[in-house]
């Protein structure tokens, strides 16, 4: 990391569980702002409670806990008396499957998040908001004629941008992505990659995904995660070219995961 990169999100000893088993083991991790991290490693390794820890959304599991911190430009969204909901907010989240609420069009869908944060604003202010987050998801284009069809009338790729966008319309700081582009064909996936690619100039990303070709092209960062441990992190381009643990190393060339 240069001495001008500046953390976003800072992870200190954080432990997650499940009930009883224990998913997360003392996890430390600097992300840093307008840059995309990408977290990489074997099935069932913790990727997924990683980032669902970084906005509070672990705890929605029955049964689930954390402990350690999570600081928010250098803030605990841990800390007692912080609401969930401001965190997600400024933390947002786009899912492996695309998820567009199916009974609402594609602009509602657009503009879902605006609606349900609450707040007054006139059809104008709307208007230009939805239009504004499906240019930024490099999906206004597509739908700029059919804005009241059905948001799962569209593609599979188109939904992902849709939701992508329904999470850029609440303007927040950080999105979480979980493999975003895994139920994708390659064409839609490279328009995500694309996309991401836009997006870190003005947001910090963090992207879960299986494929190290995908975190070698869309990240500046990668984490190694092995059996609920950070083993690595780095630079993606050091990472995979000169990793310093033999886990890490054994992954990267194929011999585990
Ligand atoms: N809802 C749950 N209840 C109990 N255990 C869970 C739950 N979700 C995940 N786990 C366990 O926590 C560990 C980490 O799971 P996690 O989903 O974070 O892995 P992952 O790296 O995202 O895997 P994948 O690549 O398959 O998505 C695994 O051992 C898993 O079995
Ligand atoms: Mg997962």
């Amino acid at each position: 990391m240069t001495s001008t990169t500046r953390t976003k999100l800072e992870v200190r000893q954080l432990d997650a569980w499940f009930g009883t088993t224990q998913a997360l083991h003392d996890i430390g991790l600097a992300i840093p702002e307008r840059a995309a991290t990408a977290i990489i490693g074997p099935s069932g390794c913790g990727k997924s409670t990683l980032i669902r820890c970084l906005n509070r959304m672990h705890e929605i599991v029955p049964g689930a806990r954390v402990s350690g911190q999570v600081l928010l430009d250098g803030e605990d969204i841990y800390r007692p008396g912080v609401d969930p909901v401001q965190v997600r907010a400024r933390v947002g989240m786009v899912f492996q499957r695309p998820n567009p609420f199916p009974t609402m069009s594609i602009y509602d869908n657009a503009a879902a998040g605006l609606l349900l944060s609450g707040g007054r604003r006139s059809r104008a202010d709307l208007d230009a908001a939805v239009e504004h987050s499906l240019r930024q998801a490099a999906l206004w284009d597509e739908v700029e004629d059919s804005l009241d069809a059905s948001g799962v009338s569209i593609s599979g790729g188109q939904q992902q941008r849709l939701c992508i966008a329904r999470a850029l319309a609440v303007e927040p700081e950080v999105i979480l992505m979980d493999e975003p582009c895994s139920a994708l064909d390659p064409i839609a996936t490279t328009k995500i990659e694309a996309l991401i690619h836009e997006l870190k100039a003005q947001y910090t990303i963090v992207i879960v995904t299986h494929s190290m070709q995908q975190a070698a092209r869309v990240s500046d960062y990668t984490v190694f995660m092995y059996l609920g441990k950070l083993i690595e992190f780095g630079s993606t381009e050091r990472l995979f070219t000169t990793p310093q643990k033999k886990e890490t190393e054994d992954y990267i060339t194929g011999r585990f995961g």
